[in-house]
């Protein structure tokens, strides 16, 4: 009895979670035509849906505006999903650069920033971000660095954003929590080679003096989400807690 008891709470609170999701979405990231049309363009060109979320895209927003942003670096744009919130929160004489390795998913991306009237303000650049973040250094400094590529990259990405930031920008990169996975210290169970280099990345980021981190979970029902790091000024190095 006690077992169904707790089986009948387990659902109610996951039908809450969806209700919360659903309705927080209607609230701060209702998606317009424009988003909806970068979808659609993804699933008709048979791209994975591994975009962000749009509570997602309303933080990064969020985000952008709190440091204001006029300068933005995103590492991974796919169709040009969370491009497009990127790009919105810019002002008009803002840029977005977005670093893709496929030459396709860039045309794509580019197709979903025009349909979106941000295009003036956002380009796609293809290759390997690793190569490509050397020819940024002319473009620093970056106000926010939205890091969302290939995982094993991430730990060369932070150091890229590192050098690429001022005080004051905001590092975020997202699917730093992937199911706990990257949370477990090393060697303690069998990870992949994405895990072990998100874990990385997160040991890095909650260490690192020259950054003030946190991790939080956002999506697939807290399993995942982003970790956000806000650089520090030079003098200002990161304390315990
Ligand atoms: C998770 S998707 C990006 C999703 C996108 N940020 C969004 O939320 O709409 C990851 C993208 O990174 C690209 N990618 C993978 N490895 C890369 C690399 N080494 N350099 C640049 N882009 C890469 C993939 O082609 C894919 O389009």
């Amino acid at each position: 009895m006690a077992d169904q008891d707790e089986l009948q709470r387990l659902r109610e609170d996951a039908s809450t979670r969806v209700f919360i999701e659903n309705r927080l979405t209607e609230l701060f990231a209702a998606e317009d035509d424009a988003l909806r049309a970068a979808l659609q363009a993804a699933r008709d060109h048979g791209m994975p849906e591994i975009q962000i979320s749009p509570l997602q895209g309303r933080l990064l927003q969020v985000l952008a505006s709190a440091c204001g942003a006029k300068k933005i670096l995103e590492i991974g744009a796919l169709a040009g999903y969370s491009s497009i919130w990127l790009a919105r929160a810019l002002p008009t004489d803002g840029r977005l650069i977005s670093l893709e390795i496929s030459e396709k998913h860039a045309q794509v991306a580019r197709a979903s920033l025009e349909r979106a009237r941000v295009a003036d303000r956002a380009e796609v650049r293809v290759g390997p971000a690793a190569e490509l973040l050397t020819g940024l250094v002319g473009d620093a400094p970056f106000d926010l660095i939205f890091i969302d590529a290939d995982k094993t990259g991430y730990p060369t990405y932070l150091e890229w954003a590192l050098r690429l930031a001022r005080p004051g920008s905001l590092i975020v990169a997202d699917n730093c929590i992937r199911g706990g996975a990257p949370l477990r210290e090393p060697g303690t169970s069998p990870a992949t080679p994405d895990e072990l280099a998100l874990g990385e990345y997160d040991r890095r980021v909650a260490r690192d003096p020259r950054l003030r981190s946190i991790a939080i979970p956002l999506d697939e029902g807290g399993m995942d989400g982003f970790a956000i790091s806000v650089v520090l000024p030079t003098a200002a190095t990161e304390t315990a807690p």
